[in-house]
């Protein structure tokens, strides 16, 4: 059976997306055979991969009786697929809500994938809905990437939160992956500052940071991974680390 890494934090912009897709490419060029799951209405991991965003996970949460590997797409990577994801997500969030599905129904759902693929990654948007709790559900890890600035601790205490009520009402055995310092720059205080109190706070589950670099910034744009875009650059081997280190988990 595959393993289930959900990538969560309801804070938008401290690098769920990056680190996703730079995780699940660096994880099928160790080759593992990965698939990629957006649950971001702004479907940006088929962007970031250099494909078109579809409805994908709308109609595969919509439609549960469909075959969900009708909605699965190459992304042209050795290993590496993706259900993409678009504006439509939101309106399946409604019905998920709406019908108020039991919590397992998405790792239901992707069961059937489970023999295909030896990691499945869940993007998720920056909030806490049905789709959020229900991906982290399905997952057997949860990393939460974490920006090193002021207020970094701000959201965690939620995120944890959330683990804890899983754990404790639904008998959730996943494990806290670790969470992951983005953004990182040792030049300014607040950064250095934030990595401090994160490691007081969460001690062994931080994960080696992130740098803040340009680098990561223009991928998207160009539809590349980083170790596409820049094989050679630190970001690249910071998240060839990371890969290394859940390999090492799982
Ligand atoms: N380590 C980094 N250094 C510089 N820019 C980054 C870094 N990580 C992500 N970014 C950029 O910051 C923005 C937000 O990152 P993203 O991964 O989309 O966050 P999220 O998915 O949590 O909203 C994007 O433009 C992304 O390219
Ligand atoms: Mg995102």
């Amino acid at each position: 059976m595959s393993i289930n890494i959900v990538i969560a934090n309801q804070k938008g912009g401290v690098g769920k997306t990056t680190s996703a897709t730079s995780l699940a490419h660096g994880l099928a060029l160790r080759s593992r055979r990965v698939l990629m799951v957006d649950f971001d209405p702004q479907g940006q991991c088929a962007t970031a991969l250099g494909i078109n965003q579809e409805a994908g996970v709308f109609n595969a949460l919509v439609n549960t009786r469909s075959d969900i590997h009708q909605w699965i797409r190459d992304t042209n990577r050795t290993g590496l697929s993706l259900l993409p994801g678009d504006r439509s997500t939101a309106t399946a969030q409604i019905v998920i809500n709406a019908e108020n599905r039991p919590i397992d129904s998405i790792r239901q759902l992707f069961k059937p994938l489970g023999r295909e693929h030896d990691y499945i990654i869940f993007d998720t948007a920056p909030s806490v809905g049905g789709i959020q709790e229900r991906a982290i559900y399905a997952a057997d890890m949860v990393l939460i990437p974490t920006a090193t600035e002021f207020l970094a601790l701000d959201g965690l205490a939620q995120m944890m939160e959330l683990l804890s009520a899983l754990r404790e009402k639904h008998n959730w055995s996943g494990k806290l992956a670790g969470i992951l310092p983005t953004f990182y720059d040792e030049q300014t205080s607040e950064s250095r500052e934030a990595l401090t109190e994160l490691k007081t706070h969460f001690g062994e589950s931080v994960l080696p940071p992130i740098h803040r670099a340009t680098i990561l910034r223009e991928c998207p744009a160009e539809g590349k991974t980083i170790f596409e875009m820049s094989p050679a650059s630190r970001s690249s081997r910071e998240y060839e680390e990371l890969s290394r280190e859940i390999v090492k988990l799982s």
